[in-house]
């Protein structure tokens, strides 16, 4: 059976899209004109981030673990942005079983419901935690992976569901191994926020950040429009090359965080005092990732760079978009 792509977008369902990677795909694809319908449960999802496509989509407030929900969320659907999770290593070290049933369980109960209505393809929020402390750099979709934390196992196991349920039922995935992601609605407050939202409000506020160990540990920082123009060209990729694939989705540079500061410093025009800690157990010291899969299987690369990066994120949080 073959698929004449309909010109005109159908209905798109983002899970967890009142997240921070969520909205900002929500806002996209209405601009593109998609029907979006929203399924989250507003556990580290907010309101505010969905302010600018509010009136415009569907939103279902309801659990992605409830199958009645996942069921009458997915009708009608043609494209699921499976991006719904509990996104926190040390939450999933504390509680294992719970974060399995949304991380795990939960892409499972979306690609069942996937295949009963009929949708034609699902694309995952995967995560490069998946590769833990490999240290063969820059990482590759081909190399080994070593989940180090529960979340990561969590995460890795979707992607396999994913790829399985290409081969076995012919639903067709895509799932996009993130790696740092950051930009505005980046919630610096919450427990388990990355460097650069805790960086930019402290830099905004005048203060100092803390920085575990040397500094020399490095990170391969995503800016986040380049991460939603990655899950449209994922959501329209060829079957043939891109379907039951897994592919890194980063900015293909490593940054120190002592770079990260400068650079930061540079942004808001005066240097950020910063006071080291102790390194924090478990964190791996590198990484970077390899890009070239995506730009061969989507057809996307990263355009922005750290710099133009923060300035949005910081301008954005100027104008108080982190909370609204
Ligand atoms: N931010 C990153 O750098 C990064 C890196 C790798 C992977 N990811 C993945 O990207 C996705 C989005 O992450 P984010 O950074 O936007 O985090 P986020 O916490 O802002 O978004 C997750 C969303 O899922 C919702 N959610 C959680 N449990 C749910 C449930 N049971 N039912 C319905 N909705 C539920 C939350 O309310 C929230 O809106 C996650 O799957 C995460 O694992 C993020």
């Amino acid at each position: 059976m073959s698929h004449h792509p309909d010109p005109s977008p159908g209905t798109a369902l983002v899970t967890g899209g009142a997240g921070f990677i969520g909205s900002h795909i929500v806002d996209r694809l209405v601009a593109d004109r998609w029907s979006v319908r929203v399924l989250d449960d507003f556990s580290s999802g907010r309101e505010e981030n969905l302010a600018r496509s509010g009136r415009e989509i569907e939103l279902i407030r309801g659990d992605l673990c409830d199958p009645e929900t996942l069921e009458a969320a997915t009708r009608g659907v043609e494209v699921i942005f499976h991006e719904g999770a509990i996104p926190s290593v040390p939450r999933s070290v504390a509680d294992p079983r719970g974060t399995n049933a949304v991380n795990l369980e939960g892409t499972l109960g979306v690609l069942e419901a996937a295949r009963r209505n009929g949708v034609r393809r699902v694309v995952l929020a995967a995560s490069a935690a998946a590769y833990g402390d490999v240290d063969l750099l820059p990482l590759v979709e081909s190399g080994p992976v070593r989940p180090l934390s529960p979340y990561a196992l969590q995460k890795y196991g979707s992607e396999l569901y994913c790829t399985l349920y290409a081969s076995l039922y012919g639903l067709e995935t895509v799932a996009l191994r993130y790696f740092n992601v950051y930009g505005p609605r980046q919630d610096p407050a919450s427990d388990y926020a990355a460097a650069i939202p805790l960086f930019v409000s402290a830099a905004l506020e005048d203060r100092g950040v803390t920085v575990f160990g040397d500094g020399e540990q490095s990170r391969d920082f995503v800016y986040i429009d380049d991460v939603v123009e990655a899950n449209l060209r994922a959501a329209a990729a060829p079957a043939t090359s891109a379907s039951g694939r897994v592919t890194n989705v980063a900015s293909g540079r490593r940054t120190t965080v002592n770079e990260l500061i400068e650079v930061l410093s540079d942004c808001v025009g005066h240097p950020i005092p910063v006071t080291h800690d102790a390194p924090r157990v478990g964190d791996i010291r590198h990484s970077w990732a390899e890009v070239s899969l995506a730009r061969e299987l989507l057809g996307w690369a990263p355009s922005r760079t750290l710099a133009e990066g923060l300035r949005f994120t910081v301008d954005a949080y100027k104008r108080g978009e982190e909370i609204g």
